[in-house]
């Protein structure tokens, strides 16, 4: 099945926003090679950015502005929330449009990442009526929720969406994706990760968030990026990392919190707020949020 047909009961806006998001994919999954190098500037957070998180960015932005139907956009490479005067929807999205971009020169695998809202961008991530994923790895693959299930398509030798897993639920499983140093950990962190070592979970951490996320939806476990001593926020974006894919997860009947909450319930201060983040089996969440009140 298509992707197009896939979203055929959903609602028009949405399945046109998806489908745009998909097309644009194709465009940028194409785009690596010539963009593999730094560029001269850094975003709001610091960071220096890569040719294609640039690019990746602007496609998007050209494209979504075009659609008429989004009027708010917030992007992890833009200062602020962006609106589209021409707007004649009311969609909100929020945009990693490369994830994991420093592993391109090692060829791991990044993704864009998408969040959609109806209305105010700045709001709960449990506000949100979509969210998506594109990986770009061995497959380019396009993983989608409208709160009914959450459902994978793979990219065709035809250039076509076509589905490669309906209704996903995370599993049971023993590996767990820890990003900061361990000499950083805070208590309630590194007790947790004790014990999830002594249950015999497994490291898998490829530093691509969307990646790492990605496997632990399929083979089940958790993900993290704390709070650290020095970063007490940690380093993961509320609005263009944690929120989305916490939502496709939670939808997956896993699970996200910033250690202590259900990360979805915050309301955001900032478009560049941090958040602490730990995303997969309720079974991981909740142990963490216990040790958290413990400590
Ligand atoms: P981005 O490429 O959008 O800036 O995201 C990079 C993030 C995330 O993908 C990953 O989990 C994290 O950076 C890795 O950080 P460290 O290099 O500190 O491990
Ligand atoms: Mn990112
Ligand atoms: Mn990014």
């Amino acid at each position: 099945m298509r992707l197009e047909e896939h979203l055929a009961g959903c609602e028009s806006d949405l399945k046109e926003l998806v489908l745009r998001i998909g097309e644009v994919s194709k465009t940028i999954s194409k785009g690596f090679a010539s963009r593999q190098s730094h560029s001269d500037t850094h975003n709001v957070y610091g960071e220096q950015q890569m040719a294609l998180d640039k690019w990746a960015d602007e496609v998007l932005i050209a494209d979504l502005r075009d659609s008429g139907i989004v009027r708010h956009l917030a992007s992890e490479e833009q200062p602020d929330i962006i609106e589209f005067e021409n707007a004649t929807g009311n969609l909100g999205v929020v945009l990693d449009p490369l994830d994991g971009s420093s592993l391109i020169g090692v060829n791991l695998a990044v993704g864009t990442i998408v969040g959609i809202y109806r209305g105010n961008v700045l709001a709960p991530g449990r506000e949100m009526v979509s969210a998506m994923y594109v990986l770009y790895g061995p497959l380019t693959t396009l993983t989608y929720t409208v709160k009914k299930g959450v459902h994978e398509f793979v990219l065709d030798d035809d250039g076509q969406f076509v589905l490669q897993e309906e209704n996903i639920r995370i599993s049971d499983g023993k590996i767990y994706a820890p990003g900061a140093l361990r000499k950083n950990y805070l208590e309630g962190h590194l007790k947790w990760i004790e014990a999830l070592e002594a249950e015999g979970y497994k490291i898998r951490f490829s530093g691509s968030f969307v990646a790492d996320v990605h496997q632990i939806l399929h083979k089940g476990g958790v993900f993290t990026y704390p709070g650290f001593v020095g970063k007490e926020q940690g380093k993961l974006r509320l609005l263009f990392e944690a929120n989305p894919m916490g939502f496709i997860v939670t939808e997956a009947g896993g699970a996200t919190s910033n250690g202590k909450v259900d990360l979805l319930s915050i309301q955001p201060n900032a478009v560049s707020q941090r958040v602490p983040i730990y995303i997969g089996g309720k079974k991981e969440i909740e142990m963490i949020e216990k040790l958290n009140s413990e400590v």
